[in-house]
């Protein structure tokens, strides 16, 4: 990836900036009655509207033309052909390997030096897929011979986020065994999870790349222990299965090769749902859903890689982000799922944005010149309406908001629902854009039979300042292609906004210190701690024991 960009480099962004915010949305759009068609893109299933965004077209040139500076179309070429992309662990990141079709790479493909290692993981796809349809038909059973019933995931950041999310957000497609997900170590995880489930009909999958974070170890102990004391260890182990690339590490967990998908290397944690990590996924939607899904991630890769920068939507989303977040210097980013099943999506882009972008120095190891990655926070539409829209209409930070709204849901019978849902998403990015003057909430508080006196009074307060900018993406309707699409679309926009910087994406060294800290916490009882720690540890060991007078 390029060098960081210098202050000369971002001028033409700030310039672009400071011209287009010379007219507030609302100016643009009575100015320009084609901006709605002139920043709206499509691909595939899904429609993207930037138009509410503060763009105009010369931003947007802008923007295209600092993208050919940086190098994204060559950067985008050397992630899709392997290169070592991810600079600091000298390897390449090739996720979207995991989702290309069966012979897609023949000879004349651009990337056809890739299809021994499609070839690798076709097979491996191939072993996963068919245990899950083995596990769906029963023909893989409990140690008593009877249908599992229930799947437990065990693991933690993308060895759960992206199976979590996707079995929720994909629930009319659950037709499986019923899957259930533990991350956190909290033993009220586990206690809770395991509390409604008969180890006799749970199978558990311990998935974890390193097959060493200890979160993940730990619930797995306990998980074994729990079939264990149930079924006896020979049928134990019956009812446990590992996914990693540490395939020796599991084996010396005493699960057989034969229990063990695996995966590469090359597959970041949060890149990693279309791989064997996917396998509750697969258990609770079943082969052909999960290939839907697996197309919908290739179709967006295909536009990714074929698509010109102009109408090349996560281009035009990595350099949103960018816009946002480095040239008008806006903290955080909303996402607002109006589709309930959605709702886990804020927490899956939390890892995938946070994670990879989160980064202070560029691939040189300097500072970045610019802010890198926003906040990203949010939950499923119409509740956070009801919540903290408050801020994101009247408060003093403007957060750019990005709403997700299905055409129709999966009822059918509560199509009235799904009116008033689309109603209000709609309704809530014109609010955001439109606001309210003082004059105008006078005559509203007036109309709705306020005296004169009492309007003036309360108009300041139901005054809305507007010109708060989002974007909405729109589909049909939420299918396993369609989550395919979105998923790696976020994927790649993240790439496009780390090419923009200049960071590497595809490390995280920022999540070890903690780690490191922990262990010693745990090993050696708080010795050298800060004095804070040692005094928290204090009152907590002594609280353990039921001192009253702790400090
Ligand atoms: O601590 C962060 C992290 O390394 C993530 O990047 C990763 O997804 C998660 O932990 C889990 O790691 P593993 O799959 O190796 O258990």
């Amino acid at each position: 990836m390029a060098a960081n960009a210098t202050n000369d480099t971002w001028r033409p962004l700030d310039e672009a900036a400071a011209n287009a915010r010379r007219l507030t949305l609302a100016e643009h759009f009575a100015t320009d009655p084609e901006r709605a068609a002139t920043f709206t893109f499509r691909t595939g299933s899904l429609l993207v509207d930037l138009s509410k965004c503060w763009l105009d077209r010369p931003a947007l040139d802008a923007l295209l033309a600092f993208a050919r500076s940086r190098g994204v179309g060559p950067a985008r070429d050397a992630l899709l052909r392997g290169d070592p992309v991810n600079v600091t662990e000298r390897r390449a990141a090739l996720h979207t390997l995991l989702r290309t079709p069966a012979g897609a790479l023949g000879p004349d493909h651009p990337f056809a030096h890739l299809a021994p290692l499609a070839g690798e993981v076709t097979a491996e796809r191939e072993r996963f897929l068919s245990f899950a349809e083995r596990v769906r038909d029963g023909s893989i059973a409990a140690a008593d011979g009877a249908r599992f019933t229930d799947v437990v995931n065990l693991g933690i950041g993308g060895s759960d986020l992206g199976p979590r999310m996707a079995t929720r957000a994909l629930a009319p497609y659950c037709d499986g065994p019923r899957c259930h997900f533990v991350a956190n170590v909290d033993g009220a995880a586990t206690a809770d999870t395991f509390a409604s489930l008969d180890p006799a009909r749970t199978l558990v999958v311990i998935s974890s790349k390193s097959f060493s974070t200890i979160e993940t170890m730990t619930n797995a102990a306990t998980a074994r222990a729990w079939l264990s004391g149930a079924l006896g260890e020979a049928a134990a182990a019956h009812h446990l299965l590992a996914v990693t690339t540490a395939t020796t590490r599991a084996a010396g967990f005493s699960i057989p090769g034969e229990r063990t998908f695996g995966f590469w290397d090359w597959t970041g944690g949060r890149y990693s749902v279309w791989s064997s990590i996917g396998l509750a996924l697969a258990i609770a939607i079943g082969r052909r859903e999960f290939e839907a899904f697996l197309a919908g991630g290739h179709a967006m890769d295909e536009h990714f890689r074929t698509a010109p920068d102009e109408t090349n939507i996560p281009m035009l989303l990595g350099l949103l982000d960018v816009w946002n977040r480095s040239v008008h210097r806006l903290p955080s980013l909303l996402v607002a799922p109006y589709d309930e099943r959605l709702e886990l999506l804020p927490a899956y882009l939390q890892q995938l944005v946070m994670e990879s972008n989160g980064k202070s120095v560029g691939c040189d190891g300097r500072p970045v010149g610019r802010p890198t990655a926003a906040v990203v926070w949010g939950s499923a539409g119409t509740n956070g309406q009801h919540a903290y829209f408050q801020l994101l209409h009247q408060g003093t930070e403007v957060v750019p908001a990005e709403f997700l709204i299905a055409a129709e849901g999966h009822e059918p019978h509560l199509a009235h629902h799904h009116a008033i849902l689309v109603a209000n998403c709609l309704a809530q990015s014109e609010a955001l854009l439109t606001g309210r003057g003082e004059g105008e909430s006078h005559r509203a508080l007036v109309a709705a039979g306020h005296t004169q006196e009492e309007a003036a009074r309360l108009a300041p307060h139901a005054t809305f300042p507007g010109d708060r900018p989002s974007a909405t993406i729109a589909y049909r309707r939420l299918t396993p292609h369609v989550l395919g699409e979105l998923l790696a679309l976020y994927e790649h926009r993240v790439f496009v906004a780390a090419t923009l910087w200049g960071i590497n994406p595809f490390d995280q060294y920022g999540v070890e210190l903690g780690k490191q800290i922990a262990l010693g916490i745990t090993g050696d009882a708080g010795m050298d701690r800060n004095a804070s720690t040692r005094s928290l540890l204090a009152f907590l060991s002594l609280s353990r024991e039921g001192h009253s007078n702790a400090p």
